[in-house]
């Protein structure tokens, strides 16, 4: 029943409001990256995993419909992008997906295993693909997220995962790329130590 909305991007996007409908291509991960990032995440049954940054929760929802006994979790800043995650969570009645409204540097990243990441932090820096202007964006913010994110990311534990997709920014030391598609700007990292 539910499969048939996540055959194709066009089709899953149809769950959302035209305006919305338009940001996709650029904003919101595309399924064959959610499905490829979302089983390399679930490291195992009951993993917790966060999207930082998760606009209308495409990443969330595609990686709960492919990953069922994973709780997918997405923190977004824009509350009128958390009602549209909200609401396609709900028609698409997917137990296992969770949204926050807020800014991640007041997030507890020790609550999540795992963590995917698409580049959310650009529209500080380039102004031809700002979602809207709800928010600030300044090149100054591009730099604190930055560097709020990798302090976030170097206090994890060994063992997490995480998933980049158009990620140049670097990782903290300890974190290794397990897998490289270049092609497609998805990367793979686990902590090692
Ligand atoms: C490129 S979109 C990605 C959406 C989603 N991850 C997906 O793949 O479908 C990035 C989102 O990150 C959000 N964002 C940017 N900075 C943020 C911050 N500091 N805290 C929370 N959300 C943020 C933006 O509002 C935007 O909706």
């Amino acid at each position: 029943m539910r499969d048939h909305w996540f055959s194709t991007d066009t089709q899953l996007t149809l769950l959302y409001p035209k305006p919305i409908q338009s940001l996709a291509r650029l904003h919101w991960t595309p399924l064959h990256i959610a499905k490829l990032a979302s089983g390399f995440l679930a490291s195992h049954y009951g993993a917790r995993v966060l999207d930082i940054g998760s606009g209308v929760g495409k990443f969330c929802v595609a990686g709960a419909h492919f990953q069922r006994g994973v709780q997918f979790f997405g923190i977004e800043q824009r509350k009128h992008l958390v009602r549209h995650a909200e609401t396609a969570s709900s028609l698409l009645a997917l137990p296992n997906v969770h949204f926050i409204h807020g800014n991640l540097t007041e997030l507890d990243f020790a609550q999540f295993d795992n963590f995917y990441f698409f580049n959310s932090f650009y529209e500080n820096i380039n102004d031809t693909v700002k979602i809207d202007d709800d928010i600030p964006c300044t090149p100054q913010l591009y730099k604190f997220y930055n560097r709020t994110l990798y302090r976030k990311f170097d206090g994890m534990p060994a063992g997490t995962r995480v998933a980049t997709y158009h990620v140049l920014e670097r990782m903290p030391p300890g974190y290794c790329v397990v897998e490289d598609y270049i092609d497609i700007f998805l990367k793979f990292w686990v902590k090692i130590k």
